[in-house]
């Protein structure tokens, strides 16, 4: 249940998370009413501005698109108000406490702490925190973001650091996937369907996949991404956590332990990745030359190894997917922009068909929600021939009164309930980690690996295509099949 006194502090309230996701996010849930009935947002950077300023930042990637929303938008950047100060000195978190005590008078309120801030500041930001501004009568909670580490070891020294000042209940880690419509619908879907809950194993399905790809590359971040890659940017998170929904076993009850427990269970299942099962890729400029190679960034070494993509496949060693591939697949600078689950049957027997398609189930994360399901039919008149068509759930079309919430809104929102089934648990943390490291340090210390390279814009390494199929995958011939998208409007 939610305090309806809490005050919300943004650590980093300068930046660009906070900017971009945090503050939007903050007043999509305001405008619907979802915050605290008494809510007040506190920035906190180092930069000085004025509250002008501050509110002018804040509110540069909100979007206004009626007339209500310019109230609503002047009524919320009232509740929010700014104090700057150092991340390592007690002067600032003074002034800050201050702050916080007056705004908040005599009333007992709760402080819901976000920390849009990198990695290297968590554990002083936080353990000041603790010290000079834990709520006197009231309770605490800690959002943090990834990155949780870069290995194992630091995501358990991190942990270690973080563990005597914050207890497991107070901090939400946040996976933003995991607050996406469709990544939280994987549960719905799955277990609330016996026609698929029956499916939903290696006796009938042959491959997984799981794709990110995106049309923008690293332009302007090249410097923060290099000693990052694709790797640990999306797959290690976002990727595996999108997995772990699909491959999980049924929780035994929707509470947040409970479904964390199944998520542990099945991320144990899984060994680390072989290096012999991955293809990493670096971009290049784009055929046409207007698009510039990622080592062309001011940022980036000349001879970084830094992959852009990556395939690999993941083996889950349990009764359910014992030699299922579960292929992971993520790019930047690529030919199109979507997340998918694409979970592909087996062939059926054979014996009555030549050639007829595979059944594939395709879950799209995003953009374009939707779920379809790529079948056989008759196709209509007077011959037996079949044709390959689907039966489609489009959002857009079935639910279309409805918005679909940012993930960070959802996510925000579960923070101030206190409910964390969407969150990362320390343990869950520590299972990813495990099976990633490996390759890791492999490709970190094989200088003689090199990623290949693939034209910005294009579909990727050119040997994608013979990776995927050598896990099983049947692509549908180019042109036999096409999603009917219905166009947005
Ligand atoms: C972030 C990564 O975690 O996720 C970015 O650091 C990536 O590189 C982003 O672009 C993708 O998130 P979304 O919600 O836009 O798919």
């Amino acid at each position: 249940t939610m305090n309806e006194n809490t005050t919300i502090v943004v650590f980093g309230a300068s930046g660009d998370l906070a900017k971009k996701k945090t503050y939007p996010a903050l007043f999509g849930l305001y405008r619907n009413e979802f915050l605290p009935r008494n809510v007040h947002i506190v920035g906190y950077a180092r930069t000085k501005m004025t509250l002008e300023e501050y509110r002018k930042r804040i509110s540069s990637y909100i979007k206004i698109v009626t007339k209500p929303m310019e109230k609503q938008l002047e009524k919320f950047l009232e509740l929010c108000t700014y104090v700057s100060g150092p991340y390592d000195e007690d002067s600032g978190y003074k002034e800050l406490a201050n702050h916080l005590n007056s705004i908040e008078g005599t009333t007992p309120f709760d402080r819901l702490f976000y920390m849009a801030l990198p990695p290297n500041v968590f554990v002083e930001v936080s353990s000041h925190t603790k010290r000079l501004c834990y709520p006197q009568n009231g309770r605490a909670k800690l959002i943090v973001e990834k990155p949780f580490g870069s290995d194992l070891e630091s995501s358990r020294a991190l942990q270690k650091d973080l563990a005597p000042i914050w207890t497991e209940d107070e901090l939400f880690r946040i996976d933003h996937y995991l607050g996406k419509e469709m990544v939280k619908n994987l549960l719905i879907v799955r277990f609330g369907n016996e026609f698929f809950n029956a499916n939903w194993n290696k006796n009938h399905i042959s491959n997984i996949q799981i794709t990110f790809k995106e049309t923008i590359g690293t332009e302007g971040r090249g410097g923060y991404f290099d000693p990052t890659g694709i790797i640990r940017d999306v797959m290690q998170n976002h990727l595996l956590q999108v997995l772990t929904m699909v491959a999980m076993e049924r929780p035994i009850s929707f509470s947040a332990e409970d479904i964390r427990d199944e998520k542990v269970r099945v991320l144990r299942a899984i060994p680390a990745i072989n290096p012999g099962d991955v293809i990493i890729g670096q971009y290049v400029a784009s055929e046409d030359g207007t698009k510039p190679g990622y080592k062309d960034d001011e940022g980036v070494p000349k001879d970084s190894r830094c992959p852009t993509f990556a395939g690999m496949a993941l083996y889950i060693k349990n009764e359910r997917w014992d030699g299922v591939p579960f292929i992971l697949k993520a790019g930047k600078a690529l030919d199109e922009q979507k997340t998918e689950i694409r979970i592909q049957f087996k062939d059926v027997s054979s014996g009555i068909f030549r050639d007829i398609p595979r059944n594939e189930l395709v879950i799209r994360v995003q953009p374009d929600e939707a779920i379809y399901l790529k079948i056989n039919a008759k196709l209509p008149g007077l011959t037996m021939n079949t044709a390959l068509t689907e039966l489609d759930l489009t959002y857009r079309r079935r639910f279309s009164d409805l918005k679909i919430p940012e993930a960070y809104e959802s996510l925000i929102l579960d923070a101030l309930k206190g409910d964390h089934s969407n969150f990362v648990r320390d343990d869950e943390l520590d299972a990813s980690w495990r099976i990633f490291t490996p390759l890791l340090k492999y490709l970190d210390q094989n200088t003689d690996v090199v990623p290949s390279p693939y034209a910005y814009g294009s579909r990727g390494p050119a040997f994608l295509d013979s990776f995927v199929a050598s896990y099983g995958y049947v692509r549908t011939q180019p042109g036999a099949y096409g999603w009917p998208l219905t166009p947005a409007g």
